[in-house]
């Protein structure tokens, strides 16, 4: 498997102290926009995986602008999202308000979590804590915050599915990891959570399944990109002064959405993403 570098490269910094680039990568764009266009679904999936209910206490890991976190609170929970970007809340707290439901939005760090040990019945993550480049710690955190016998619910890409594909192009048009850190994409693989979790967690259950992006037109989903998302956005900055580079990137991303698309050529896009949904016991009562 191809290393997606450009993940790693803004991400690496997270270690210590504060990641200031990962953190102005992932503000760049309108993340908020990006995610109801796309993932918006996903939120209300992990939350039944995981049983979430009113009363319950529920930690949403790289919330972004509160995909599951929002979905968390409307079945009564009391719900914390927390994630490195803070810039993306206000727009998670107007969905809230929208929503009618009140969270609480924490900044903080997936490799180094603000909570107490034990301090959540549930704990989730869709597309997020597989961005924190030191995998081992992150695990470690998300068993360490939540309750002996309480559920920890993930949604990371396959790197066999779109997603996997979509790192590789963009990789490409990164800077060059600093240094080898494992690929967010690992993340997607059964063996790498078993070793991670090992035997700190009881009934891991993980299972692949699909979701799909659609669009107006292959255009409109490059546009959305283009325009959107945090990662797209800052590459194509990185490339100002490449316009033949920011072409290719463009081509090899229409390229992308050819290989993929289940909808017309000319017409509607429709994307099948794969990802693994992974729901683990920690160990105890
Ligand atoms: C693809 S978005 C997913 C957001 C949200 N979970 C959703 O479903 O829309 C990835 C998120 O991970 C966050 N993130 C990346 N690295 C992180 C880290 N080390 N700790 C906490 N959040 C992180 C980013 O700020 C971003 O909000």
């Amino acid at each position: 498997m191809d290393d997606p570098s450009w993940c790693l490269a803004t991400t690496r910094s997270y270690i210590h102290p504060v990641n200031a680039s990962a953190r102005a990568m992932w503000a760049l764009g309108d993340y908020h926009r990006f995610a109801t266009e796309t993932v918006w679904e996903l939120g209300p999936v992990l939350v039944t995986a995981c049983g979430v209910s009113a009363g319950q206490r529920v930690l949403d890991v790289a919330a972004g602008t509160g995909n599951v976190a929002i979905r968390a609170a409307e079945t009564g929970a009391s719900v914390v999202a927390s994630d490195v970007t803070p810039e993306n809340f206000d727009a998670g707290r107007r969905a809230a308000r929208k929503t009618g439901v009140e969270l609480e939005w924490i900044e903080g760090d997936a490799q180094a979590l603000p909570f107490a040990d034990d301090e959540f019945d549930v704990v989730m993550s869709c597309f997020g804590v597989m961005f924190a480049p030191d995998h081992g710690a992150a695990a470690s955190e998300l068993l360490r915050v939540c309750r002996p016998g309480g559920v920890i619910g993930l949604i990371n890409f396959t790197p066999e599915g779109a997603g996997g594909d979509f790192f590789r192009v963009l990789s490409a048009y990164a800077p060059p990891a600093p240094s080898a850190a494992p690929s967010p994409l690992l993340w997607g693989t059964e063996n790498h959570v078993k070793n991670l979790f090992g035997d700190r967690v009881q009934a891991l259950e993980m299972t692949r399944h699909e979701y799909c992006e659609t669009a107006m037109s292959p255009r409109a989903y490059f546009e959305l990109f283009r325009d959107s998302f945090g990662p797209m956005v800052a590459i194509r900055a990185g490339l100002r002064e490449q316009p033949a580079r920011t072409a290719e990137l463009e081509a090899a991303f229409m390229e992308f959405i050819a290989r993929w698309n289940r909808g017309a050529s000319e017409g509607q896009v429709r994307i099948p993403y794969e990802y693994l949904l992974v729901l683990a016991h920690k160990l105890g009562v």
